[in-house]
């Protein structure tokens, strides 16, 4: 007789609760919930976007225009979802590994709010066409953006004051990594809205600059940090090589701060620095090896802890996108590829493969991996089963039908065929598209039904260490 299988493989149970303060729980979870409704908001207006080419007369408003809600997908995702799901985590791992609590919960509590505040106010103002110009992820006028970097440089001071008070003797590799994303952002950030030497060119390369080091100073070495943190502990085993780390995390300093020219490729920047752009882009394949060799060798004899697990299977999948995202990044900087693939949606699916595969994957196996020992609620296994695998699934429908789709596109452009040729063939791959973008829709609803079901039980002590929550620690 044919025994009925189980619907999904079955996971083991947390192993350990941990007794941490219950004032950072709360705080941890106050990011996350603000990341999880950002990433709703988010996430459905790039649906909308994704459905508007298969339907372009969907939402005949200006308000509704592709021009205003582009920029707030991308702002929505990045300082919404991404930067707020990666601090929560750190609010957790920069204290653990400096073996000291956090320096100052009540900082970080108001850093979240003037986080919030900022990006609502960019959301508003971009919906009424105010804005800073073309500039891609600048899109947000300065005030909002000053603003977003004074929550950010609230951050920074409470992690700095953390590790500089550690107890350990070392600062441990993720402490490396977050302390200089939070740096460099803060950094990044000044420079690209200090308005003296942008004009013409000169804002063209700051803007290449800006652009990419915001992926590859912010959230690249932010979730790298993150994992060198979550990996070990999940696998209950040291990282493979410290050295790898150290070396990976030099190379990404080095080589990433000189490849922003890598945007404008073929276009009047100075020639020379194109090509230093393009080398070190290729450079970075030093620091993929180093990374994601560290990562995979650490995994390495540990399948059946990942399959048991519902954190790691994110992990795995983020170390691979890493890879994989990153080193398509590096080939697409080549002048022979970028002739084909500039301009078409082609980058978009780089976007996504990185943004999502990468960034967003490793964010979620570092939350379900914290937050189920932080409250000791977990989600319905099922559930989370089906968050990975609508995510996952989406993912690849969207990346494939843009890959193709945006090499034909480019080549129809090269064969100087008439532009309607290349939007009428894109049509059936921009169908793909929103298909695959559903699923990744549904795939953060469910996300948003585990996260409330990890909601935390507060103690009763609470409401005693709020009156003490501005006290440093
Ligand atoms: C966490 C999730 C997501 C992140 C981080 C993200 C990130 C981005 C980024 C960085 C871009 C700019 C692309 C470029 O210029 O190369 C973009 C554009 C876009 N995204 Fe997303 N995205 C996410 C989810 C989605 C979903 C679920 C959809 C649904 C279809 C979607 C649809 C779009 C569309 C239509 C564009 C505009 C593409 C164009 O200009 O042709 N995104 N997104
Ligand atoms: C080895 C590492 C990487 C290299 C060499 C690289 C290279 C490139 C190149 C050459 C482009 C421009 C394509 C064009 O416009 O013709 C690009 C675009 C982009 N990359 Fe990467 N990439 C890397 C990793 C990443 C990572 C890790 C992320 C995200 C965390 C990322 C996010 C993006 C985004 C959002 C764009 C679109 C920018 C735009 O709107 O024009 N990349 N990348």
């Amino acid at each position: 007789m044919a025994t009925s299988r189980p619907i999904a493989v079955s996971k083991s149970n947390i192993d350990e609760i941990i007794d941490e303060d219950s004032r950072l729980t709360k705080l941890i979870y106050s990011y996350l919930t603000s990341a999880v409704g950002w990433l709703i908001f988010g996430t459905f207006i790039g649906l909308f976007l994704g459905l508007k080419f298969v339907y372009p007369d969907l939402g005949n408003y200006p308000w509704l225009s592709f021009g205003r809600l582009r920029p707030i997908h991308t702002n929505v995702v990045f300082w919404g979802w991404s930067s707020l799901s990666m601090m929560a985590l750190a609010l957790y791992v920069v204290p653990r590994t400096s073996q000291r609590r956090l320096f100052n919960i009540q900082l970080s509590r108001q850093a979240l709010y003037i986080i919030n505040v900022s990006i609502l106010l960019g959301v508003l103002s971009l919906l009424f066409g105010v804005n800073n110009g073309g500039q891609e992820y600048r899109e947000f006028i300065w005030p909002v953006m000053w603003l977003f970097a004074l929550g950010i440089s609230a951050n920074l001071l409470n992690f700095y004051n953390t590790v500089a008070l550690r107890k350990t003797e070392e600062i441990y590799l993720s402490n490396w990594y977050i302390i200089a994303a939070f740096i460099w952002t803060f950094v990044v950030v000044v420079i690209a809205y200090l308005p003296f030497y942008q004009h013409s060119l000169g804002e063209t390369v700051i803007q290449g600059y800006y652009m990419h080091m915001g992926v590859g100073m912010w959230f690249t070495p932010m979730v790298l940090g993150l994992t060198y943190y979550f990996l070990p502990k999940l696998l209950n085993k040291p990282i493979y090589s410290y050295s790898l780390g150290v070396l990976g995390f030099w190379t990404q300093m080095v080589f990433y701060s000189l490849i922003g020219a890598h945007h404008f490729v073929f276009s009047p920047v100075p020639w020379w620095l194109q090509t230093v752009a393009i080398v070190f882009s290729i450079g970075m394949f030093v620091t993929l090896f180093a990374g994601t060799g560290n990562f995979l060798l650490t995994m390495k004899g540990s399948f059946r802890t990942i399959k048991k697990s519902y954190s790691l299977p994110f992990i795995l999948v983020g170390v691979i996108f890493y890879f994989l995202a990153s080193g398509q990044g590096s080939l697409e900087a080549l002048r022979s590829l970028n002739e084909i693939w500039h301009f078409t949606n082609y980058t978009v699916a780089h976007s996504h493969l990185t943004m999502y595969g990468f960034v967003a994957f490793l964010i979620w196996g570092g939350i379900y991996a914290l937050l189920p020992r932080l409250t000791g609620k977990e989600p319905s296994h099922l559930l989370v089963g089906v968050h990975f695998w609508f995510a996952l699934i989406g993912l690849l429908v969207y990346g494939f039908a843009l890959m193709i789709g945006g090499t034909l596109q480019g080549k129809s452009w090269i064969e100087q065929q008439p532009f309607i040729n290349s939007v009428e063939l894109m049509s059936s791959f921009w169908l793909w598209r929103a298909i695959g973008g559903t699923f990744m829709f549904i795939a953060h609803i469910v996300f948003a039904v585990n996260i409330v079901k990890m909601k935390p039980v507060l103690s009763k002590e609470f409401e005693t260490e709020k009156k003490i929550a501005s006290e440093p620690i």
